[in-house]
């Protein structure tokens, strides 16, 4: 389901920019639905659409190089707006009669935008001098036919060009990043001001488009959802009962590696208050039983995937005949990627992926979040009335805590690793930090170290406590947490939990570290 028939949306056509989804937040954040597509869509198949206007995104390649990835001509004729961003400038003036060069040195960081024709719509409530933000070698050296420069920097005489008639616009600068702080408003002022796009995109309005959709393709068949009480399936799992009430069936599995209070909280959620039929899984012996003595993190993942689909296929069959399944899958993870060389966002990669169901389980999909970014999904989990601890819940590894617990693992290794980590979250939110780290928890370290309490020695166990601010977990960075907090954190773990005599604090950014210890 990827909402096609948007009565407003704007295209956003990829040439490889690590920010073309930026982009693409940015416009829906001024309530406007945005759909990208590969730099090569035929204009026939953007014209189908019915786009309000286009957007050309940057990218790593050059204009006049060989192979250069370049788009339909067809587009530059559809009748509706243009705005090209960077590299998408440079394909106006290539296609339109311009010329781009390499410039003489990069233009790379911030800059002055001094606006020259303050009467363009582009710049509607805004001063004249701007701070904007530049990463591009090639240069306009010469402006396409019938363009004027609207606004210049230190280093182009045309940061900025607009057609002297029809509504085609081109920015050298970023106006999708946070360093161009007034960025927002120059998107918003073409998207509303220049597409002429109304606020249609809410996700008000988009829980009764999906709740229409999610009927239409179910009919009366049942569903079922393997709910992890992650941000996704949990989202997920209220939309579709709201659409679907009880031909809705949420598999929830205990492997016994989860934090604690977590299997509580997800039955009392959506067991007790959204009474959204849950079949609870207590699959806890098995997997320790298939884990005992295993400490190669591999091999403790590839375990817990395989037991995982077993617990969750026999579940399924216990629920009696259903005809689809559900899944949070996210806009991200649909959208074509655009394999250019030097686009570093071909390269990152989701590497965590937890695998997927196997084939032999013949369900059709259902994926209502198929067309929503992460922060349109936590909004929406708001929308649907499902508290914080769920809405803004931190990123949680599907193997659990068997990934924190380092070495084999043990019942007792576990219920020790929980407790610190109960404390560390109890801790951060108390000091109101949880939420505005990226990730926030506690590992439990192969190593025993002396110790001395009260009167006597002691030779037990240690944790780490590890915060790391980050984006999107690709890159991450350790959080500098007040002296006090980190005292207080420690002091409660050494002496509330049993078997710990010390507790130590990872400084280490990522990369080269990585944000689990396994
Ligand atoms: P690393 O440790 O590679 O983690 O820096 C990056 C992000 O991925 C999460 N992570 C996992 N998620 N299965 C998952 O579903 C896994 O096996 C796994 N390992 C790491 C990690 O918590 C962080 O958010």
């Amino acid at each position: 389901m990827l909402f096609d028939a948007m009565p407003e949306q704007i295209v956003i056509l990829d040439f490889g920019s690590q920010y073309t989804q930026v982009i693409a937040r940015r416009v829906r954040e001024c309530n406007v639905y945005s759909t990208i597509l590969p730099f090569d869509t035929p204009a026939a198949e953007i014209a189908a659409l019915r786009p309000s206007g286009l957007i050309l995104s940057g990218g790593p390649a050059s204009v006049y190089s060989k192979g250069a990835p370049l788009p339909d001509r067809g587009v530059f004729g559809l009748g509706i707006p243009v705005l090209g961003i960077c590299y998408g400038v440079q394909l106006l003036a290539h296609f339109l009669g311009g010329k781009v060069e390499k410039g003489q040195k990069r233009e790379f960081g911030r800059g002055t935008l001094r606006v020259l024709d303050a009467q363009s719509p582009l710049f509607a409530g805004l001063p004249r001098e701007l701070q904007v933000w530049n990463s591009h070698g090639d240069k306009l050296t010469r402006l396409p036919k019938d363009f004027v420069a609207a606004a210049t920097t230190e280093n182009s005489d045309y940061a900025v060009i607009v057609h002297r008639t029809k509504p085609m616009l081109g920015l050298q600068f970023h106006p999708e990043v946070a360093h161009t702080p007034r960025g927002r408003e120059i998107l918003a002022n073409f998207v509303h001001g220049i597409c002429g796009c109304g606020k249609e995109w809410t996700m008000r309005s988009f829980v009764d488009r999906a709740v229409d959709d999610v009927r239409a393709q179910v009919g009366g068949e049942r569903v079922i959802l393997g709910l992890s009480g992650g941000v996704d399936s949990s989202v997920a799992a209220a939309l579709l009962h709201r659409a679907i009430g009880d031909q809705l069936t949420c598999i929830f599995v205990n492997n016994g590696l989860l934090r604690a209070r977590e299997a509580d909280v997800v039955r009392e959620v959506f067991g007790r208050h959204f009474k959204i039929r849950l079949r609870y899984e207590d699959a806890t012996d098995l997997f320790l039983r298939r884990l005992k003595g295993v400490s190669d993190p591999e091999r403790k993942r590839k375990i817990i995937g395989r037991t995982f689909i077993e617990v969750f296929d026999a579940a399924t069959r216990k629920v009696g005949k259903a005809k689809f399944l559900a899944q949070g899958t996210l806009y991200p993870d649909v959208i074509e990627s655009v394999p250019i060389a030097g686009n570093p966002a071909a390269l990152i990669k989701s590497h965590h992926n937890v695998g997927g169901l196997p084939k032999r389980m013949k369900f059709k999909l259902v994926e209502p979040l198929r067309c929503l970014f992460k922060d349109e999904v936590r909004m929406l989990g708001q929308e649907l009335g499902l508290p914080r601890e769920i809405v803004h819940r931190q990123p949680f590894p599907g193997p659990g805590l068997a990934v924190r617990c380092l070495g084999p693992i043990s019942g007792h290794k576990l219920e020790i690793l929980r407790r610190a980590d109960a404390i560390v979250v109890e801790e951060m939110k108390a000091a109101d930090l949880y939420y505005k780290t990226w990730q926030t928890f506690a590992v439990l370290l192969p190593v025993k170290s002396v110790g001395v309490m009260g009167d006597e020695r002691t030779y037990d166990e240690t944790i780490c406590v590890r915060a790391v601010e980050s984006q999107d977990g690709m890159t991450a960075d350790w959080v500098k947490l007040p002296y006090e907090l980190l005292e207080k954190i420690a002091s409660r773990v050494v002496n509330e939990v049993k078997g710990v005599n010390r507790c130590v604090y990872d400084i280490t950014s990522k990369p080269p570290g990585t944000i689990e210890w396994e």
